[in-house]
């Protein structure tokens, strides 16, 4: 993503600082839907404290506009484990921003964007709707009772042929 396609004043580089993972962290745990999966702060900083995650901060002004956990190894190379935007930055863009930063990485090694959304997650659902990807499975009370995670992908082609670049 090129700094001329973001919203004035928004930058988004790679996590840095254990002041910005806390804060991540705790803007993680006090979001839908991680309040109603039951995920905390220490969970939460965990997952964005994981040495085998890539994470990246938005910043606006130098506060936190937002963060993205993306997953490069594994059986869905290319998994976006974690959108997130502040409540004070959202509706302005931010969240597809940070989804296209996304995926401009993610392309480059591999031809999939893989996502989950929680069943009742109704604004992040029209997001990625928005964004062209496609339902690929659900998976039933899979986080908690009750609640689904529904399996999305966005492809540019198949595995054969794929040149990383
Ligand atoms: C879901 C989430 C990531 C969306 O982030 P966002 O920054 O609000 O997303 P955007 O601003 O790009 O898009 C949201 C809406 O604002 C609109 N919008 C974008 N820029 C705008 C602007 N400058 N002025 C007015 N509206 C704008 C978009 O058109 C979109 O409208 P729609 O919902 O009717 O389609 C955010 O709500 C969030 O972090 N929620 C909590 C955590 C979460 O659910 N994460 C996803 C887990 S899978």
């Amino acid at each position: 993503m090129t700094t001329a396609s973001l919203p004035a004043g928004l930058t988004i580089g790679p996590l840095t600082s254990d002041a910005d993972a806390r804060e991540c962290a705790h803007l993680m745990a006090t979001s839908d839907p991680w309040i109603t999966l039951g995920r905390g702060y220490e969970d939460s900083l965990r997952m964005v404290r994981d040495p085998t995650r890539e994470v990246y901060v938005a910043k606006a002004q130098g506060e936190l506009a937002g963060f993205l956990i993306l997953s490069m190894t594994g059986p869905f190379v290319g998994y976006v484990q974690t959108v997130c935007v502040h409540p004070d930055h959202q509706r302005r863009g931010v969240g597809t921003v940070l989804v296209g930063f996304a995926e401009e990485r993610i392309f480059r090694e591999s031809p999939n964007v893989f996502l989950c959304v929680s069943s009742f997650n109704t604004d992040a659902k029209r997001l990625y709707h928005r964004l062209g990807y496609d339902v690929v499975g659900e998976l039933t009370d899979y986080l908690v009772r009750g609640h689904s995670e529904i399996l999305l992908r966005k492809t540019i082609g198949p595995l054969a042929g794929f040149r990383s670049g």
